[in-house]
């Protein structure tokens, strides 16, 4: 179903409709068409990014890319089909299935400490600016797990709890295509070659990986050629290299690190 969906992103004719509000970088929704099939999808043009301090400019496109890429690789299939796309109105840009939101997500709350959903692990508290102190909770299950194992091995410096959503990428393809299954967007921030991960999801720390997950960590710190080439497009050399040594790293502790003490591991804003 993803490679359906890759085939109408990289060839479907775009209709660009409109900027979605309060963004930090250009981002465009997009309507594409490509045969008998429409989906609509999220622009975002490398002449529309801002710059940050600590990624290099004009890069977070390839990131989005790359993502994609790692994440179907081994079929963890947590990120929407992303593509680049060089011929649209802005430029030369990142172009990324929307994830049609199902509402029915529940995985991650943000409620009073009394509220707490039964199998949500606590991460976090924090204080609204009407005084009132809530939590941030995820569930435990395989679905964010999975996200969760992604961002470990893409080193995710952004991982906010709005940013997973659980919906479907081809809207009429019902359960044949595994559709609606639970995504992480806006995956600009990843490959970084220092240790970055900043996320919500620290609720399997000290868990040992599951037989996929050795096998995946395996994979990656084994790199496979077609791996290689496809994440070369997208990254350094030197950011690849770094992604297979954390897998082999991984592998090697077999167990699900705890965050870090001496850096911020929460991105800001969380949600
Ligand atoms: N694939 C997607 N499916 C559904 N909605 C999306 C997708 N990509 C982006 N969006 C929507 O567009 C908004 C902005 O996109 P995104 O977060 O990727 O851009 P950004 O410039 O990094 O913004 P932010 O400042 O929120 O981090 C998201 O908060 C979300 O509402
Ligand atoms: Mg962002």
């Amino acid at each position: 179903m993803h490679d359906v969906v890759e085939d109408v992103l990289t060839a479907g004719a775009c209709t660009i409709m409109g900027t979605i509000p309060r963004a930090s970088n250009d981002t465009r929704l997009v309507v594409v068409e490509h045969g008998d099939r429409t989906l609509r999808a999220v622009y975002k043009p490398t002449s529309g990014e801002s710059p940050l301090r600590d990624f290099p400019p004009g890069s977070l496109a390839g990131r989005e890319v790359g993502a994609y890429r790692l994440s179907r690789h081994l079929g963890l299939d947590v990120v929407p089909p992303t593509v680049v796309r060089s011929d649209l109105a802005a430029g030369p840009g990142s172009l990324q299935a929307y994830v049609e939101d199902a509402g029915d997500d529940a995985s991650v709350a943000l409620t009073g400490i009394e509220a707490i959903p039964p199998g949500h692990a606590p991460m976090f508290a924090l204080r609204t600016p009407d005084d009132r102190d809530l939590v941030l909770s995820h569930e435990t299950s395989e679905a964010l797990r999975r996200i969760a194992f992604f961002d470990l091995l893409a080193n995710n410096a952004d991982r906010k709890a709005g940013h997973i959503i659980r919906g479907s990428v081809l809207p009429g393809l019902g359960r044949r295509g595994a559709d609606p299954a639970t995504y992480g967007i806006d995956n600009g921030l990843t490959f970084h070659a220092e240790e970055k991960l900043r996320t919500v999801l620290w609720g399997f720390s000290g868990s040992s990986f599951g037989e996929d997950e050795v096998d995946a960590l395996d994979t990656v710190a084994g790199m496979p050629e077609t791996l290689r080439t496809q994440l070369v497009e997208c990254l350094s050399q030197a950011e690849v290299t770094c992604l297979t040594r954390r897998a082999a790293r991984l592998a090697e502790s077999g167990f699900w690190p705890e965050p870090s003490e001496d850096r911020m591991i929460i991105p800001w804003p969380p949600i």
